[in-house]
């Protein structure tokens, strides 16, 4: 079975005393519930060891990291590597967000080091991919994301993909309020796997967990994560309210 996953990306919200508030809130409120899915929170750097003790021993609850830059050590001003996400006890790290891709011109190329290294630490990337509008208008958004896939991920060995997690994210649909349809989001993930099949095997296909992101909200989750390709969401905006990101992890 595969494993269904709810993140909350932060993003580069909250500062240290709203994270830990943030964290306790969702902790104690997900203790309440019955709950099957892998929650995973996603604060700024400065707030993961602080959460770390929050959620420590807590069933179900991961730390991940917003990024990480693939070498070891060294002269990197600034960059945060996988040994450091380590020593907080991260689990998942976000690759290939469309604001990383943009705002900062991380290539395809830069995005598979990373998913490189991270897999060799033993941390699970979340790979994120997903079109523009315009993409969308012309229809060739299939043909983009396989090329997304294609460019950073689908070089990995049957076993490495399986410890990665593909989040599909429509530019459009982040933190615009515009959320892929039910249909739209399934059509989607069912093309991914489908990719992943072509190139694997249905087995491999089977087993990874795909994601939706993008305006994913308390009342539009349930429609999204009832299509049979959707194993979760990657929540932005609606993550930063516990009692809203705690309705969406309801909605699996
Ligand atoms: P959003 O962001 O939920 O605010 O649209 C999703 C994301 O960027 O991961």
């Amino acid at each position: 079975m595969r494993k269904k996953i709810v993140a909350g990306n932060w993003k580069m919200n909250n500062a240290l005393g709203q994270s830990i508030q943030l964290a306790e809130e969702i902790t104690e409120q997900l203790a309440s519930i019955n709950n099957e899915a892998v929650v995973v929170l996603i604060p700024s750097f400065i707030a993961l060891a602080s959460i770390e003790k929050i959620i420590s021993g807590q069933k179900n609850i991961f730390l991940g990291a917003q990024n990480v830059y693939p070498k070891m050590n060294g002269a990197y001003t600034g960059e945060i590597s996988t040994e450091m996400l380590k020593s907080v006890d991260v689990k998942y790290v976000l690759v290939g967000h469309s604001e990383r891709r943009d705002l900062f011109y991380e290539s395809a190329e830069f995005l598979k080091e990373k998913i490189e290294a991270l897999l060799q630490a033993d941390l699970t990337p979340i790979f994120c991919c997903g079109e523009s509008l315009t993409i969308r208008q012309e229809q060739k958004q299939e043909d983009f994301v396989r090329i997304q896939l294609e460019k950073s991920l689908l070089h990995l060995s049957a076993k490495q993909i399986l410890n990665c997690v593909i989040a599909y994210e429509p530019i459009w649909a982040i933190g615009s309020g515009l959320n892929a349809s039910a249909e739209q989001a399934q059509q989607m993930h069912q093309f991914i796997r489908e990719t992943i099949s072509e190139k694997y095997d249905q087995v491999t296909a089977n087993s990874i967990s795909i994601l939706y992101g993008g305006s994913c909200k308390p009342d539009n989750a349930k429609s999204i994560f009832s299509q049979p390709d959707v194993d979760g969401g990657l929540i932005g905006g609606a993550s930063l309210k516990a009692k809203d990101f705690i309705s969406i992890i309801q909605s699996i």
